[in-house]
């Protein structure tokens, strides 16, 4: 798997679905090799889980290299920072027995600060918006919001927030971002900040320098590339760029330095929030999955609609990302169906007809009729000495066959020593 990382280059690991496919497991089996792993975008509205000897382990804005002692770690100016959040999450993996010191921690300057009226205008928005029937299910961490001051240049970012007498002035300017900045909220606010001062950096010049050095970098995905604000199933989206091409500039790296693209989904599908859901599973079989795959959101403890595979939306991400090789995560959940499901095609249910490309508008997509087929189930993942039993192997096959590129991990199991390499360069 170290030849997955290539000196002086970053190797990106991206989700393909609609987050939660296990990205922070397969990171985190990744980062044993490498030097340094980046997050470029989203917030704190990621969650990922990882089993280390039986322990969970949860980060939400640290990416999952972190648990790796010989692994710098790096927040990218394309993030939004709640720092009240991170400041909690540095000190409970400390708690831990993690090292977060701010030698190997490191936050770009120009990362964008999530204000309290971030949060409280994401509750409110996505309140009227529930109110009409048009509620996108958002994390209500302020994400969209705080992206929404950056276009606008309204927000102070991070470097702002430490320069001496900034915040003072702002919560007592007219700036609608300055509601929630009470006495009390200010003092904890700035308190955080000044936490975090020591690991502020130019993060853009560490990685620079570090990859001219000869590091084997990642870049760490968040939420599934079927949530990207432009390419995804919009208005049902986050706010950020989730695809491959954006990567880079989320930690200013110049795109010529990504080496290797590796996609990652499940063997099945989940969503949180609302919008469109090819596939989606209803009644005991849906229960069953959720309850096996713990499929309960690591940011909301929502619970996670369940679906079958869609291989239609996993070739698209692959044509769009450009995945040079994917990760399946999960296959152990679906042990014991007799027959496991996935989506070939969509129809147009008003002609009957299928439909060509992907939807590109809401309406489109309220007219889309999965067409479902079905493979044999497994009842184990693994069959004679360490290979994968056959119809897991079979349902693999059909994966690869149909998006175009191979599948270099088939995960067993939630820890991390439960999973197939294979295809390796
Ligand atoms: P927001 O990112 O909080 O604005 O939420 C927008 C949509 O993205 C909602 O449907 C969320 O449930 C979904 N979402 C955001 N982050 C994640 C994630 O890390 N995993 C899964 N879904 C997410």
């Amino acid at each position: 798997m170290r030849s997955m990382l290539i000196p002086g280059k970053a190797t990106a690991i991206l989700g393909s679905q609609f987050g939660d496919e296990g990205k922070g497991k397969f990171v985190d089996l990744l980062a044993q090799d490498a030097d340094l792993v980046c997050r470029v975008q989203g917030g704190n509205n990621a969650g990922h889980t990882i089993w280390v000897e039986g322990r969970k382990v949860v980060t939400h804005l640290l990416p999952s290299g972190v648990l790796h002692p010989q692994c710098e770690v790096a927040i990218g100016a394309g993030v939004v920072v709640d720092p009240l959040v991170l400041c909690d999450e540095i000190l409970r993996l400390k708690e831990q027995g993690f090292d977060l010191a701010p030698e190997r921690v490191h936050i770009d300057f120009r990362a964008t600060a999530i204000l309290p009226a971030h949060k409280a205008q994401d509750l409110k928005r996505e309140f009227e918006r529930g109110q009409s029937g048009n509620a996108i299910g958002t994390t209500g961490r302020g994400i969209g919001p705080a992206y929404a001051s950056r276009a606008q240049r309204d927000v102070p970012r991070l470097a702002e927030c430490l320069t001496p007498g900034f915040l003072e002035n702002f919560a007592q300017s007219e700036s609608p971002l300055a509601e929630g900045l009470t006495p009390e909220t200010l003092s904890e606010f700035m308190e955080a900040c000044q936490f975090l001062r020591p690991y502020l950096k130019d993060v853009a010049m560490l990685v620079h320098n570090r990859l001219n050095d000869g590091a084997r970098v990642m870049i760490e995905g968040a939420q599934g590339g079927l949530l990207d604000v432009s390419y995804g199933t919009y208005p049902f989206v986050t706010s950020s760029n989730l695809i491959a091409g954006s990567c880079p500039g989320g930690i200013g790296m110049p795109p010529t330095r990504v080496g290797n693209i590796i996609g990652v989904a499940k063997a099945y599908s989940t969503r949180v929030g609302h919008g469109p859901f090819p596939g989606e599973l209803k009644g005991a079989l849906e229960e069953s999955i959720r309850e096996r795959g713990h499929e309960f959101g690591s940011t909301t403890g929502r619970s996670r609609r369940i679906g079958w595979l869609d291989l239609v939306a996993l070739r698209y991400m692959a044509q769009v990302n450009g995945y040079q090789s994917l990760a399946l995560m999960k296959s152990d959940v679906l042990c014991g169906l007799e027959h496991v499901g996935v989506v070939t095609a969509y129809k147009d249910s008003r002609t009957g007809q299928l439909m060509q490309g992907w939807p590109m508008t809401a309406v489109a997509w309220e007219s889309v009729e999965p067409v479902v087929e079905f493979e044999p189930g497994w009842e184990r993942v693994l069959g004679v000495k360490n290979t994968l039993d056959e119809s897991l192997e079979r349902f693999v096959k059909r994966i690869e066959d149909w998006i175009g590129i191979p599948v270099s991990y088939i995960s067993t199991g939630a820890e991390r020593s439960e999973g197939l390499w294979r295809n390796l360069r």
